[in-house]
């Protein structure tokens, strides 16, 4: 959930005007702002297309049938800023809640105490299967925290799998910049794997206990359409889908790409490259992913390690046709502005990641064009259109985030520890295809292993080395007790006594 609706609270705007010359553009400040957008909805979501087949349903491509996955079609609402939710009934009786879709975590968490920013809330005690668990948990996210406590409690999704799951549930009762002023959504459905849950990884993740209690696909697909619509609007509406238990073919267009899942944890992927325009970085691959790259929908924008991202502003700033380019933009402190209808697209580079095919010795290219990261932000003045940067630096890895995300239909397909990339079919502005797959490329030129140290690695590390010195313990312990025996054997039986006692306290503290 990093990072949401960073730019929600942007300092001031700076803006660049149009001056009539075809290339030639200079900076003027023309206010200053210091408070939170006062969003008004301007523009309409590009619609989905469904393309229905011959019998008017869209079914499952489970073998036992059990998904209707048409049904699944347009379950999420919100935007890039502020997260993609979906409506679940929680309790009995059922008490509806909008609950973020985030792949970067893996709790299962809903607002269970007033909160100024919500509407709403999780009422533990007019439940009747709610069962508190008695124990803390504590989530801190790259952007904000809560605190609250663990229970179990039936659930089920009425644009989702048929059926009432009963799911490890955290009430939420306390929280710091977790909740966003007007978001429409109180809670969280962390979709990532167990290691990742709090307190620790026996809490079972929500999907986990979908997947073992009805029997679908251990698969989750998800289409974002944010793309091209300015953020933070007010108005709910249709903009995305969340498919349970497989693919839904009319989410995307072409064929799906697959790059293997480095580990389990995040959804955790290995960058080769990447290109701006047709220029390649060069940067040593492992940079890219230093210290991981992952696919994460709770994160609002595309978020590149320090040295990556000073090397991509580098690039599109030579690539760009714009001449001294306010360094706030790049910073997310200023918005850039443009006479309306003089839309800055092709003053901007494409943007390619290119990801290991599940062939490690090759690899394919996700390209966004930059309608999708110079993003429209809600209507500030009469006779300006504002954009603002949907790239930002990260101290904690590389984000594939909802800026990249909007482009395709992603496929998280655990069964097989890989996840999928196609072209979506709502990444579309005026006829225009926002964002391209293309491969195989031979990976032959990029090393072999790209991958940095991770911090999963490291924290096996730190297993491997307390088990060993647990493992040299018991040993030392042991040889204790055999230098002992002989003692036994020369002393009396007067003795045996004290030794017995001994054995027993070895045996406890080997407990
Ligand atoms: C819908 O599917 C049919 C048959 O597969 C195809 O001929 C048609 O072009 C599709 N329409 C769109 C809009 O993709
Ligand atoms: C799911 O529930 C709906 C509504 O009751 C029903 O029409 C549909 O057949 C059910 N699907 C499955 C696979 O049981
Ligand atoms: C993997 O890619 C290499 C290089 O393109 C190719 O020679 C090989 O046949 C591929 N292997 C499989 C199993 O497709």
């Amino acid at each position: 959930m990093a990072k949401l609706c960073n730019s929600l609270f942007l300092g001031c705007f700076l803006c660049v005007i149009h001056t009539g010359l075809p290339q030639s553009y200079y900076a003027v400040p023309i206010k200053i702002f210091a408070g939170q957008f006062n969003w008004s909805p301007e523009l309409d979501l590009v619609p989905l297309k469904r393309n229905l087949t011959e019998n008017g349903l869209s079914l499952a491509s489970s073998p036992a049938g059990v998904v209707h996955f048409l049904n699944m079609l347009n379950n999420l609402q919100g935007d890039s800023g502020r997260g993609y939710y979906m409506e679940m009934l929680i309790g009995t009786p059922p008490q509806s809640l909008n609950i973020l879709v985030d792949t970067g975590s893996s709790n299962f968490a809903v607002a269970a105490a007033p909160d100024s920013d919500i509407t709403r809330h999780f009422i533990s005690m007019s439940s009747t299967t709610y069962q508190s668990l008695g124990k803390a948990v504590t989530v801190k996210y790259t952007q904000g925290d809560w605190e609250g406590e663990l229970g179990s409690e039936q659930v089920s999704i009425p644009k989702g799998p048929n059926g009432t799951i009963t799911v490890n549930i955290a009430a939420i009762l306390s929280s710091n910049g977790f909740f966003i002023p007007g978001v429409n959504w109180q809670g969280i459905l962390g979709l990532a794997y167990p290691i990742l849950a709090q307190p620790d990884s026996s809490v079972e993740p929500f999907f986990d206990s979908l997947v073992r209690q009805t029997s679908i696909p251990d698969v989750f697909s998800l289409q974002m359409c944010g793309a091209g619509i300015a953020a933070g609007s007010t108005v709910d509406r249709a903009a995305g889908s969340l498919i349970m238990g497989g693919i839904e073919p009319t989410l995307y267009k072409g064929s799906i790409w697959y790059t293997p899942i480095q580990e389990e944890w995040y959804y955790q992927v290995e960058i080769l490259k990447l290109e701006v325009g047709d220029q390649n970085l060069n940067l040593d691959c492992k940079e890219y992913n230093s210290d991981k790259a992952i696919v994460d929908s709770g994160t609002t924008l595309l978020r590149l390690p320090k040295n990556v991202f000073a090397a991509v502003i580098d690039a599109i700033v030579q690539t760009s046709l714009i001449q001294d380019f306010p360094a706030g933009f790049w910073t997310d402190t200023k918005l850039a502005c443009w006479p309306k209808g003089e839309t800055p697209w092709r003053f901007f580079p494409k943007l390619s990641i290119y990801l290991r095919d599940t062939n490690a010795s090759q690899s394919f290219r996700i390209t966004i064009l930059p309608q999708l990261y110079i993003q429209p932000i809600e209507d500030l003045y009469d006779t300006l259109d504002c954009y603002r940067f949907g790239i930002s630096p990260s101290a904690s890895g590389l984000v594939i985030g909802a800026t990249i995300m909007e482009g395709f239909y992603v496929i998280f397909d655990r069964a097989q520890k890989r996840v999928g990339f196609a072209v979506s079919t709502c990444a579309e502005s005026s006829g225009l295809l926002l964002s391209e797959i293309t491969g195989p490329f031979v990976a032959s030129d990029v090393s072999s292993d790209c991958l940095g140290g991770s911090l999963l690695r490291e924290r096996l590390l730190w297993v491997i080395s307390y088990s060993v010195m647990a493992i040299c313990t018991l040993v030392l312990l042991v040889l204790l007790l055999i230098m002992a025996l002989p003692c036994r054997c020369h002393r009396g039986s007067g003795h045996r006594a004290e030794i017995n006692d001994e054995s027993s306290l070895i045996r406890n503290r080997i407990k």
